[in-house]
């Protein structure tokens, strides 16, 4: 089972369009099935779910689309959060948050506090996230952190522990919805080693049984990390 599962929730606006319906209807539609699906994840043992909301990129898009995506999440802070919490979910936000609205931040700020000592699943929200933007801030703080040493000093480790999910481990399943096949910045550091899950599901109809078929196949791969096959066999017949 992968701790760490990662999704590029893509395909609401092709959702609705093919139902001849406005592209923010798919936006609703896609955010009323994320509860059921984090409920899912804990309950299938995932200790983080990382679900991308919103790239720093996304701000292009239509002013109405963006207020619709903005509403949405506002909503979601204010009347989904209570539920998931009592079902152990812990939130956290990943992205320049001091991009939104100062009432959207502090709705942020308090769903986070109030639910800080929840185990059963960390729900991580990648609200105007972008990869690079990640990268960037992590060696800014680094370096603001240690304004002694000189960047020739930062390690990788050190890096990792000033990016937005320093306290997360690494992507193991990163899955993209809606057909597309490719990552749109998202967390690319984390990435590197996750296994890359794509279906042509969109993201509205992205339910339980999907991700079922996505941690089978999971399952099936063989993770080397660089080293060859006959090594991992040897690993895992130590520890068994
Ligand atoms: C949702 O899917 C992703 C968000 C940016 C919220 P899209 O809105 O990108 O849907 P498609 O790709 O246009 O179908
Ligand atoms: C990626 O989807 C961002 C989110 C899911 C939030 P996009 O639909 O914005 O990605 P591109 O533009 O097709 O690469
Ligand atoms: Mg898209």
């Amino acid at each position: 089972m992968p701790q760490h599962v990662a999704i590029i929730m893509d395909g609401n606006g092709r959702w609705a369009q093919k139902r001849f319906m406005p592209r923010t209807a798919g936006h609703a539609k896609g955010a009323a099935g994320v509860k059921a699906l984090v409920e899912h994840c804990a309950k299938q043992g995932i200790k983080y779910l990382t679900l991308f909301a919103f790239s720093t990129e996304n701000w292009q898009r239509p002013a109405d689309e963006v207020s619709t995506l903005m509403g949405l999440f506002v909503q979601y802070l204010e009347k989904e959060m209570k539920s998931l919490a009592d079902a152990g979910v812990r939130l956290k936000v990943i992205g320049d948050v001091a991009g939104f609205a100062p009432e959207l931040q502090q709705r942020i700020h308090a769903a986070e506090a109030a639910t800080a000592s929840k185990t059963a699943i960390t729900l991580c929200v990648a609200a105007n996230y972008g990869g690079r933007w990640d990268v960037l801030q992590a060696v800014k703080n680094w370096q603001a952190a240690n304004p002694q040493q000189s960047v020739a000093e930062l390690t990788e480790p050190a890096l990792a522990q000033n990016l937005s999910t320093a306290d997360m481990p690494e992507v193991d399943l990163l899955i993209r919805t809606g057909g597309e096949q490719r990552i749109s910045n998202f967390l690319l550091w984390q990435s590197a080693y996750a296994e890359l899950y794509f279906t042509d599901v969109l993201w509205p109809e992205f339910d339980g049984i999907e991700l079922d078929k996505s941690l089978k196949w999971y399952s099936q791969r063989t993770r080397r990390f660089g080293k060859t096959t006959e090594q991992i066999v040897g690993e895992t017949e130590k520890v068994q």
